[in-house]
């Protein structure tokens, strides 16, 4: 059968683990052939690639893939996938089996590479495909991605999580961490670079435990990859403090291309909070982290996640939250509502929270938040930064927008066209909450 002229569509939820996968499947269908449509409804195939952390994104989901049955009945050559990590939930499988018996074809996020496969089975066959492990012992190999941008690449080089914090489905669905090789990941990059990559975001589920097996950890990793020629800037996510080492502080001191950001999650900023979470560090465990980051790279921008509402939080509990938010002002923090998570162990305590508490200590969290975001970039009110051009902006038509070292996003106005991948200057004439608006001046 020909495969010519077919077009995909693909729907990502979640974290920019799920958007590199899925920059992976979309490198397999156009090795198929197939050709990307921005239109669901022009798609012969549609992937959505699922997230699990919280409800919200379950329930977003599901309505979504009602809407596909639709196109199902008008089309029954349309192929429908989900993957990612709900179907790494057996309850989730078996209600895809049960309500949704238009989906095509399930896999999870251990047998990705099994997707062209599924995919050739179900158009010669018509069957359906499932194909979910919960642990491939196999450290996947990285193909041909169809990457979102020219200039900035993710990179994984940790896959799961050994972590267990007691409100996290992750390492139900993404199974046991494994670093790639140094070697791997180096060359990679190497390529990238000959590709036109500037930046490169590397990826794990807590990238600070990476260690290969020639004994290289992730200190190690940084200054052999800040040695590639034409590589502009490394940045890495996500980081659990409990790992952050001395020898990863003095990479922000001494190498170049490392970014002067960092992504640290506190979840809660109480003690007995972070115990029951399992974190395995305290609130003055982090702050001293936070002081020897600081000393070493003083304009370091600092984001993070944080939690409200994990059971058993006191008003006392969520005030020391509140406090930690203030000593340490953030750049930016990413707030949750805790979502019980069904097969984790804090979805069985029994001092859940009432929903209201929960929402009204996340506007209040919210609100200091926010103010310590406006706090930290009004400082950069007059400054130039040195920004790495994304492209035009997303709200205002001739401006142009992009990304300083410290991850703030500028949108800013030139007098000359630029291009994506641009390293350019820019003065910064107002700052807002979430973003720095400035022009393009001469370096
Ligand atoms: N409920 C709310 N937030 C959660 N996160 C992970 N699991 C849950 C949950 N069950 C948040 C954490 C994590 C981020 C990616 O998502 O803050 O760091
Ligand atoms: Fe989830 Fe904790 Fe692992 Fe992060 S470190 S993915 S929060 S279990």
């Amino acid at each position: 059968m020909s495969l010519l002229s077919k077009n995909y569509h693909i729907i990502t939820y979640g974290c920019q683990m799920n958007e590199h996968d899925s920059e992976n499947i979309a490198g397999m269908l156009e090795a198929l052939d197939y050709s990307h449509t921005p239109n669901p409804e022009e798609a012969d195939v549609v992937v959505m690639n699922t997230c699990s952390v919280r409800e919200h994104a379950d329930k977003r989901f599901f309505g979504m893939l009602g809407q596909f049955k639709k196109q199902k009945k008008n089309n029954p050559d349309f192929i429908i996938c989900v993957c990612g990590c709900m179907p790494q939930q057996p309850h989730i499988v078996e209600e895809i089996r049960k309500s949704f018996s238009w989906v095509d074809i399930v896999f999870g996020t251990q047998t990705i590479a099994e997707f062209p496969n599924l995919l050739m089975e179900r158009i010669r066959t018509g069957k359906k495909q499932f194909s979910i492990i919960a642990n491939n012992e196999e450290i996947p190999e990285e193909k041909e991605s169809k990457r979102e941008f020219k200039h900035k690449a993710l990179v994984n080089i940790t896959y799961g999580c050994n972590n267990f914090c007691t409100y996290c489905i992750v390492p139900y669905t993404r199974g046991r961490e494994k670093s790639r090789s140094l070697r791997a990941v180096k060359q990679e990059i190497i390529n990238l670079v000959k590709d036109g990559v500037k930046e490169v975001m590397l990826l794990g589920q807590n990238v600070n435990s990476f260690r290969d097996a020639d004994g290289n950890n992730f200190a190690a990793l940084i200054r052999s990859l800040d040695e590639v020629e034409g590589l502009e800037r490394i940045r890495f996510m996500t980081s659990h403090p409990k790992d952050l080492s001395d020898e990863l502080i003095a990479c922000f001191g001494d190498c170049k291309k490392l970014c002067h950001n960092i992504h640290l999650p506190v979840q809660s900023g109480s003690d007995e909070v972070l115990r029951r979470m399992n974190r395995h560090y305290n609130r003055q465990r982090y702050m001293e982290i936070v002081e020897k980051l600081r000393a070493t790279c003083p304009d370091l921008s600092i984001s993070t996640d944080i939690i409200v509402g994990f059971p058993g939080e006191t008003e006392e509990d969520f005030l020391d939250t509140l406090s930690l938010v203030r000593e340490v002002e953030y750049d930016s923090a990413f707030t949750f509502i805790y979502s019980p998570r069904v097969g984790t162990p804090a979805a069985k305590y029994d001092d859940q929270i009432p929903e209201k508490i929960k929402h009204d200590r996340f506007d209040r969290l919210v609100e200091d938040v926010n103010r310590c975001s406006a706090k930290k970039n009004s400082e950069y009110l007059g400054r130039i930064v040195t920004v790495l051009v994304d492209g035009p902006s997303k709200n205002d038509t001739g401006a142009w927008s992009g990304r300083t070292d410290t991850f703030k996003l500028v949108n800013f106005t030139s007098e000359e066209p630029l291009t994506e991948g641009q390293m350019v200057s820019v003065r910064i004439t107002e700052t807002k909450t979430f973003s720095l608006d400035g022009e393009k001046v001469d370096a």
